[in-house]
């Protein structure tokens, strides 16, 4: 079960999936909706019987339009509101709708939540996104301590660049600023590292192996793990 607000794209992915000889089923949600996250888990189990596993994986790096990232003293009410309320809220009300079935068919479960790596260092020019993604680490882990006693099983996962559109988003809004802003820079210097241990960016697919192995049950004894797949970013 496919879940995204961008409709389309959700479409198209379920599409490729069952191309390739899958199963899946695409819906459109917005995970800020307490209604949209209650209807994924609910369409999950009419379709197929039960839920299993739950990754949460909507997030956004900015609010959107012209509420992109700045540091503090110049950040725009929307990048604020909007980056804690997708990346936060959404996941919270996700884990919450995920974890009342969990509960309810009481044979445990494994949500994983993706966060990042700046949720669990710093980075220059981004403070709602880092704020929000140390949020959803936190959460993780009382969700991982609450649970435990049910057999759920949580877990974040923590990449560094990735190449997906927010990827590029973020390296055209970088050299934006580094073109016009007076304060040219602030993305990429105190605090802001080039590159990690392995010189390059990440695939999705590298992130998707790695959220598949701490959702599946061959990762039965972890819990509450704050897993990196950031290719060193966070090792120095
Ligand atoms: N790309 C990177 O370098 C990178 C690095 C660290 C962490 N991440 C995290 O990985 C996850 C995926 O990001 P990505 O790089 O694929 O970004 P992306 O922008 O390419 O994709 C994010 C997806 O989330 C969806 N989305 C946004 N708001 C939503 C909402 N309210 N409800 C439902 N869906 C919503 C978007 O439509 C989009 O399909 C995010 O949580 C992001 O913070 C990405």
């Amino acid at each position: 079960m496919l879940a995204d607000v961008d409709e389309n794209g959700v479409r198209a992915l379920a599409e490729a999936i069952i191309a390739e000889g899958g199963t899946a089923r695409a819906t459109r949600a917005d995970i800020t909706s307490i209604a949209d996250v209650q209807r994924i888990v609910d369409d999950t189990v009419a379709v197929y019987g039960r839920l299993d596993v739950a990754i949460n994986n909507a997030g956004v790096m900015d609010g959107g339009g012209t509420d992109t990232p700045a540091p503090l003293h110049s950040a725009t009410d929307g990048y604020l509101r909007r980056t804690i309320e997708v990346n936060l809220f959404g996941t919270m009300y996700a884990c919450r709708a995920q974890i009342r079935r969990f509960i309810e068919q009481a044979e445990g479960g494994s949500i994983v939540n993706v966060g990042s790596v700046t949720g669990l260092v710093g980075n220059p020019g981004t403070p709602a996104y880092v704020a929000s993604k140390h949020a959803v680490n936190g959460l993780t882990r009382a969700l991982a301590i609450d649970y435990a006693q049910h057999g759920i099983r949580v877990n974040s996962v923590n990449m560094a660049t990735t190449e997906t559109p927010m990827f590029a988003r973020a390296v055209d809004a970088v050299l934006a600023k580094r073109a016009g802003a007076p304060d040219a820079g602030n993305m990429v210097r105190a605090g802001g590292k080039s590159a990690g241990l392995i010189p390059r960016n990440a695939t999705p697919w590298e992130q998707a192996a790695a959220i598949l192995f701490v959702a599946s049950s061959e990762a039965s004894d972890m819990t509450g793990s704050l897993v990196v797949s950031d290719g060193g970013w966070t090792a120095f």
